[in-house]
């Protein structure tokens, strides 16, 4: 019997699969069913304004220093992020899809090969491409987890982006976090009235029951003195379905100094001990805490999705086939051979699924 890890890092690499052959068959107008079969994989993606802390949160769930992150516009195009748990003693590395055989050790060069991947697509610009720059993570660290960078929501326009930039940035945000299986981590800096909270309300439109939404609440350091965030952390201010759960990212200054991820982890897990506001929720707060929550979210999230795969699975092997047939089977000839590998991994998935539900 797999166990559920290995199930979702199954999952994660068929979605990678369906990425490559996205636009094989045309797009979601293609007739090989795997557009459809991508939509119905669950994955995570994070919403919320400009410089609410989009960046820094997905980087502690991974806990690498690599995103582009700074104020302003940074992140312009959607980043897939799959996080791949290794064998404890392996070494961390990362991949792109657009460098396929190119294994990253460094993860500074990470976050330079998005910037440079932002830039052939936009120019040197504060536009946006709705195109994913596609990135693996392999740790013995992480939990699986697929995760979805996304631009920050916008109220203006700035100099060099076109008028229709804020509701073109509302747009591609919404096409991720519309689908059913998206689970929302919306964003909102506590130092900002959660009444104005561009994630919340945007996940409130797509996910009006909560069900797949997550609020997480950054910047509480930055909190005026004499304030605190009890009122959102405890679900009076703005109740969700699942509780929120409260965040300290590195601050600009902390970043400056190159202050690295550990110590970040450790300065953010006694924040939570020694508040006299938070210790009372210490177990229920931090980066670390949020990848556990999301981590099993995502299983009963799979769980529940396993009959509706498996069946969207049995379509695609039906329609592979007629279009593998459709080609006359070319062995080692693109695209029949990356047909052939999709066809395989969902078979091998169809099975598994179906001895989860023996
Ligand atoms: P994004 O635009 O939403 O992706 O936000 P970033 O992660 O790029 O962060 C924007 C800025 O806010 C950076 O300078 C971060 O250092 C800072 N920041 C984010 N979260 C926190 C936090 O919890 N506390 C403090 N003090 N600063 C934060
Ligand atoms: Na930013
Ligand atoms: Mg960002």
């Amino acid at each position: 019997m797999a166990t559920m890890d290995s199930l979702i890092g199954l999952m994660n690499r068929i979605q990678r699969a369906c990425t490559v052959l996205g636009d094989f068959g045309g797009g979601s107008g293609g007739n090989s069913g795997l557009p459809t079969l991508w939509e119905s994989l669950p994955s995570i993606a994070v919403v919320g304004g400009q410089s609410s802390g989009k960046s820094s949160v997905l980087e502690s769930v991974v806990g690498r220093d690599f995103l582009p992150r700074g104020s302003g516009i940074v992140t312009r195009r959607p980043l897939v992020l799959q996080l791949q748990q290794t064998q404890k003693g392996e070494a961390d590395y990362a991949e792109f899809l657009h460098l396929p055989n190119r294994k990253f050790t460094d993860f500074n060069l990470v976050r330079k090969e998005i910037q440079d991947e932002t830039d052939r697509i936009t120019g040197k610009t504060k536009q946006i491409s709705p195109i994913p720059i596609q990135l693996s993570i392999y740790s013995p660290n992480v939990v699986n987890l697929t995760l979805i960078d996304l631009p920050g929501l916008t109220k203006v326009a700035v100099e060099g982006q076109p008028d229709s930039i804020v509701e073109d940035i509302e747009d591609m945000v919404r096409s991720y976090v519309d689908k059913p299986n998206c689970v929302i981590l919306a964003i909102s800096p506590a130092n900002q009235d959660i009444a104005t909270s561009d994630a919340i309300k945007l996940a409130r439109e797509v996910d009006p029951t909560g069900e797949r939404t997550f609020g997480v609440l950054t910047k509480l350091d930055l909190m005026d003195q004499g304030t605190n965030a009890l009122d959102v952390l405890e679900g009076r201010a703005y109740r969700l379905l699942h509780p929120w759960v409260g965040i300290v990212n590195r601050s600009q200054a902390d970043i400056n100094r190159n202050v690295d991820m550990i110590l970040a982890r450790k300065k953010e897990r006694e924040y939570f001990q020694y508040s006299p506001d938070y210790s009372h929720l210490a177990n229920r707060m931090g980066s670390e805490y949020l990848a556990k929550l999301l981590s099993q979210n995502l299983e009963s999230v799979i769980k529940a999705q396993i009959p509706s795969i498996t069946s969207t699975i049995n379509k695609s092997i039906e329609e592979l086939d007629k279009e593998l047939d459709s080609l006359g089977r070319p062995v080692a000839v693109d695209p029949g051979a990356k047909l052939y590998t999709i066809l395989e991994l969902c078979r091998l998935v169809d099975r598994i699924f179906k001895e989860h539900l023996d």
